[in-house]
């Protein structure tokens, strides 16, 4: 049977009813970028309402990103404090900081001086340090603003400062995030995985963007410590991602959906396929696997 557009289908394609499913959700982990904003990058009515309903029946929800937690301030900070909905606990920084309900950090993974003094060489040498962007834990920095830069500074509502090469030294950094474009996207993709794969986690998150992170850390390793914070079965969480920082969370509880924008290789690390983000996947998931 062919799906529906709204429909939330297992991976041989066949509609998936929550009402003959034994987990009973408790908390939802949803990534932003691809899953619960719109491609404009707002967040719709609708997936606005229907968390509002969930937080009602008493599920908890949880943001799982790539973004730092002022990114994401920017970006829906206001429209979710207006609703009640928080930002902690929160997976941030692709899980290298995660914060407890009170904000206090219970994950916190930077990269070491050497590595990001290595990765930053080898940008140079190849010529795509313009490319980058650095993010301490309540910053971004490059070193230059390109096209590609500009176009990210709209969708992620953060402007990096431009730094030098000393300020760079001082710098505790958390995440890498190369903006590229369809032109050099997959021959840097590729050497960034051939340099840096065994030393650090190297994925394509959204659109162009290459992302660097602790390799001890991913949004999988999140969702376990605040499961457990809430004493709450990964059997009973509700896990929602696009892209390939969301694949261990993903692949880590039994209750998953990848929108269909999501790459094949994202779809197939997750149990179910639902509707794209720009048809509110995460309300559509909500809806039916938790009754809302
Ligand atoms: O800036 C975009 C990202 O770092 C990816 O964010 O994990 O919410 O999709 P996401
Ligand atoms: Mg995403």
């Amino acid at each position: 049977m062919t799906a529906k557009m709204l429909d939330i289908v297992d991976q041989a394609g066949k509609s998936v009813s929550g009402e003959n499913l034994k987990n009973d959700i408790k908390i939802l982990f949803t990534d932003i970028d691809g899953t619960l904003l719109n491609s404009d990058n707002t967040l719709s009515p609708l997936n606005m309402q229907t968390l509002i309903k969930a937080k009602e029946k008493g599920i908890k929800i949880v943001l799982a990103t790539g973004r730092p937690v002022f990114s994401v301030q920017g970006v829906i900070g206001e429209q979710l404090k207006k609703n009640d909905l928080k930002l902690f606990p929160g997976i941030y920084l692709n899980g290298c900081i995660t914060y407890d309900e009170n904000g206090k950090k219970i994950i916190d993974h930077v990269i070491s001086d050497e590595l990001k003094m290595d990765i930053h060489n080898f940008t140079k040498k190849k010529n795509f340090d313009q490319y980058c962007i650095w993010y301490t834990a309540d910053q971004t920095f490059c070193f230059s603003i390109n096209e590609e830069i500009k176009n990210y500074m709209n969708v992620e509502s953060v402007s990096p400062k431009i730094i030098n090469e000393e300020t760079f030294k001082t710098l505790k950094v958390y995440k890498v995030l190369m903006c590229l474009n369809e032109q050099n996207m997959s021959s840097i993709f590729q050497s960034c995985k051939d340099l840096f794969a065994h030393k650090i986690n190297v994925a394509n998150t959204f659109m162009y963007y290459i992302e660097l992170f602790h390799q001890k850390t991913n949004k999988f390793e999140g969702v376990k410590k605040i499961c457990d914070n809430y004493n709450i079965s990964l059997n009973n969480a509700l896990v929602i991602g696009d892209g390939e920082n969301d694949i261990e969370m993903l692949q880590g509880v039994p209750t998953s959906v990848a929108p269909s924008n999501a790459s094949d290789k994202v779809k197939s690390c997750a149990k179910y396929i639902g509707p794209s983000n720009n048809d509110a996947v995460v309300s559509q998931a909500l809806q039916r696997f938790c009754g809302v």
